[in-house]
């Protein structure tokens, strides 16, 4: 786990408190991995107590129940009921509160958050054969309507943070959406690939 090396012992206890609560994921529901790591990295330099937090695509939780642990108010979403199962039940075993809602990225959630996130599925694939990794022919397809829908999404002055692959073309996207400023948190390069957290606030 490359957090090991980039953040602080107590941050690091903090995540293994986290992942002693989540367990062992079931098979379809995304194992936490080096853009989940990349995700909480970011997240550990913001300051989340009190914050309204809508994590999208939570998983096993792990984003959204670092959130929660850190003091914010704590909405998670999936499309698969699996995953908010066990995101509820490792937020028990935590003693922590998350909301969860089913829901095609905001579809079903109603409010304005003041941090919105999004680790999405962004593996390029002509079909979607597992919804936690593949984001469509070039891997977008969910990045995008992420984007979309987040200025209606967003109090004053929130923001959001989304993972994107260099498989993405991160400044093709960029230049696509000049609604936002956005500002690289952290990277990392992974075999094949550089990740990217992105903070996006509206200009
Ligand atoms: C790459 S995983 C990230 C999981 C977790 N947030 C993490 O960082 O480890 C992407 C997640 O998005 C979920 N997902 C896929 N399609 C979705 C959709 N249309 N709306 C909401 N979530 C979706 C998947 O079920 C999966 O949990």
């Amino acid at each position: 786990m490359n957090l090991l090396k980039a953040t602080t012992l107590e941050e690091r206890r903090f995540v293994n408190r986290i992942l002693l609560g989540i367990g062992t994921p079931s098979k379809t529901v995304y194992s936490p991995s080096e853009d989940s790591f990349l995700m909480l990295h970011a997240l550990s330099n913001i300051e989340l107590n009190d914050l309204t937090v809508c994590d999208i695509g939570t998983g096993t939780g792990i984003l959204g129940l670092f959130c929660a642990i850190k003091g914010a108010d704590v909405t998670v979403t999936d499309v698969d009921e699996i995953a908010l199962h066990e995101t509820l039940t490792a937020a028990q075993r935590l003693g922590i509160v998350v909301k969860p809602i089913l829901s095609d990225v905001f579809a079903q959630v109603t409010g304005r958050f003041d941090l919105a996130l999004f680790n999405p599925p962004y593996l390029p694939s002509e079909v979607v054969l597992d919804r936690a990794v593949d984001g469509g022919p070039d891997g977008l397809v969910l990045t995008r309507r992420f984007l979309r829908e987040l200025p209606t999404r967003l109090k004053k002055n929130g923001h959001g943070l989304l993972l994107l692959s260099s498989l993405n073309n991160p400044a093709k996207v960029i230049s696509e959406y000049d609604k936002f400023s956005f500002e690289v948190l952290a990277t990392r390069q992974v075999f094949f690939e550089e990740l990217q957290v992105l903070d996006l606030r509206l200009r």
